[in-house]
C-alpha cells in the first residue's frame, strides 16, 4: 500500500495545496435562528440547507473526503423537542437528498453508532449508504450520533473481541477500527460559530489537523469564506514534528 493514499497515514510534509479531507464541526445554528426570532430548529433547517452548495464548494476544489458533525453524542442532552426536530430533519435530509448525491456520485457513510436511532432513521441510514457505496466521487462522512471517545472505546472494544494480540495493535490496525477507516485523516477542520473547542470531534484522528474557526455562524457559512479556508490552509506549513529546510 502506498503511503499517500493510506488512510492512517498523515500527508507528507509540504503537501498542504489542496485538503483530501476537510471536517466542519456545523455550529451555530441555534443562534443564527435566535438572531432572527425564530425558534431553535429554524436554525437546524437553515443549516441542513447549506450542506449542498459547501459539498459543491468543496467537490469544484478537488477535495475528496467531507466529514460534517451534525449530531454529537452530547447532544442528547438538549430539550426532546429540539432532539426529536433534529432527528425529522435527518429524516428529510436522507428522503429528499440521497437521490441527489446518488446522481453526483458522493459516497454516504454514517460515522456514529445506530444504536439509539429510530428503527425508521437507521432504515434511512442503512439504505443511504448501500445505494451509494460503490460511488467513486466525494466520500459523505455524516457524523450524527457520534462522539470521539465513544468511537475510540468502541474500536477498543472490537479489538478485543476480534482476539487482536497486543504486540499486533498499532496506530494503522487501531485507524482501521473506527468508524472513519475508510477515510484518510482530515487535512483541515472548520468550526463555524466562534467557539475555540473540539467538543468530541474526531479526537484519535485529527492528530495532525490543521484548523480554522471562524465567528460566522453555519447557515450563513459562503462559498466566499469556504474558499478562504482553503486559501489558509494551503499557507500553512505542515511538519508533522518534524523540521523544514528552512528551518
Ligand atoms: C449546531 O448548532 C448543530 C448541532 C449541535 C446539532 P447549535 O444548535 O449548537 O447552535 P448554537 O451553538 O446553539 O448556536
Ligand atoms: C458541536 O456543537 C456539535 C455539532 C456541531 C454537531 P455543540 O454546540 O454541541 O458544541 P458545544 O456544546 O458548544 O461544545
Ligand atoms: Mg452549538
Amino acid at each position: 500500500m502506498q503511503l499517500s493514499t493510506d488512510p492512517s497515514q498523515p500527508a507528507a510534509p509540504g503537501a498542504t495545496k489542496a485538503p483530501r479531507h476537510v471536517a466542519i464541526i456545523m455550529d451555530g445554528n441555534g443562534r443564527w435562528a435566535k438572531k432572527r426570532g425564530l425558534p431553535r430548529l429554524a436554525g437546524h433547517r437553515e443549516g441542513v440547507g447549506r450542506i449542498q452548495k459547501v459539498l459543491e464548494t468543496l467537490d469544484a476544489r478537488g477535495v475528496q473526503h467531507v466529514t460534517l458533525f451534525a449530531f454529537s453524542t452530547e447532544n442528547w442532552n438538549r430539550p426532546p423537542g429540539e432532539v426529536q426536530g433534529i432527528m425529522d430533519l435527518l429524516s428529510l435530509a436522507l428522503k429528499q437528498q440521497t437521490c441527489q448525491l446518488h446522481e453526483k456520485n458522493v459516497r454516504v457513510i454514517h460515522l456514529g453508532s445506530v444504536d439509539q436511532l429510530s428503527p425508521a432513521l437507521r432504515q434511512g441510514v442503512a439504505e443511504a449508504q448501500k445505494l451509494t457505496c460503490d460511488n467513486t466521487g466525494v466520500t459523505l462522512n455524516v457524523a450524527f450520533n457520534y462522539g470521539g471517545r465513544d468511537e475510540i472505546l468502541e474500536a477498543v472494544r472490537r479489538i478485543i473481541r476480534d482476539q487482536i494480540p497486543p504486540e499486533a495493535v498499532d496506530q494503522r490496525l487501531f485507524s482501521s477500527y473506527l468508524y472513519s477507516a475508510h477515510s484518510p485523516d482530515p487535512d483541515l477542520i472548520i468550526r463555524t460559530g466562534g467557539e475555540l473547542r473540539i467538543s468530541n470531534f474526531l479526537l484519535w484522528q485529527s492528530a495532525y489537523s490543521e484548523y480554522y474557526h471562524t465567528p460566522t455562524l453555519w447557515p450563513d457559512l459562503e462559498a466566499a469564506e469556504l474558499e478562504q479556508a482553503l486559501e489558509t490552509f494551503a499557507s500553512r506549513q505542515r511538519r508533522f514534528g518534524n523540521v523544514t529546510s528552512e528551518a
